[in-house]
């Protein structure tokens, strides 16, 4: 059964308590906090004031998913916040080692995402220190976006990686997964599927998010 991470980006913000209430009662298994910049990413969201928030609305694992530059700037905080599990981008950090080094000290779980253009095999050297690997199938800053079909070879590469050096890292997938690719997701060797429209634009969220648990 694949881990379920709903993104809150395409929830009601004005209903936020409601939303974490939803979430709670459902199969979700993490929730999947998008923070952006204006600046990595063109588009700004929420951040730490909210997080902070929402902390005190569930015991479920957070998973932030930092969409900024200079991460190791706010990786503290961030952790103060009540972050579980940090995912950094690739293309943010020129000093990734680094990077995961200190999401970890700080006992995070350390995670890296790779945008649609960026090869899982840059990710070689740093795997065996990563506890996720994020796969954006599609490009970062936007909710409702159409999936990226190649992903799914992205997908396989990095199984085989990680299988050939024995690890148990999670490959986690976001962006536009809906009950249409869900299966074959999983079956390409996701073990996280990150889900914003498809979860909270649907009718019923929490039916939803059981269908995507329940996916084989
Ligand atoms: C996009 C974010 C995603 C987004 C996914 O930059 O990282 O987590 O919320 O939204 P959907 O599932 O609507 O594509
Ligand atoms: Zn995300």
């Amino acid at each position: 059964m694949p881990i379920i991470a709903p993104s809150l980006l395409a929830s009601n913000f004005l209903r936020l308590e409601d939303e974490c209430k939803l979430l709670n009662e459902s199969d979700a298994d993490w929730y999947h906090l998008d923070v952006m910049d204006g600046r990595f990413v063109p588009n700004i969201s929420y951040g730490l004031p909210v997080i902070e928030q929402l902390r005190k609305a569930t015991t479920k694992i957070f998973d932030v998913h930092l969409m900024i530059e200079e991460p190791e700037r706010y990786a503290e905080a961030f952790k103060k916040a009540g972050a579980d599990r940090l995912t950094v981008h690739l293309e943010a950090c020129p000093h990734l080692h680094r990077n995961i080094q200190q999401i970890k000290a700080l006992g995070m779980k350390a995670g890296v995402a790779l945008n649609p253009h960026s090869p899982v095999d840059l990710l070689c050297d740093v795997l065996q220190d990563l506890d996720s690997v994020l796969i954006m199938s599609v490009n970062p800053g936007f909710g409702g976006q159409e999936f990226i079909p190649h992903t799914y070879q992205k997908i396989r590469n990095l199984k085989r990686l990680i299988r050939d050096r024995g690890l148990n890292t999670l490959i986690e997938i976001d962006g536009g997964v809906n009950l249409d690719n869900a299966a074959s997701l999983v079956k390409a060797g996701a073990d996280v599927l990150v889900a914003g429209s498809t979860v909270f634009h649907s009718q019923d969220p929490k039916a939803t998010i059981h269908i995507l648990k329940n996916v084989d």
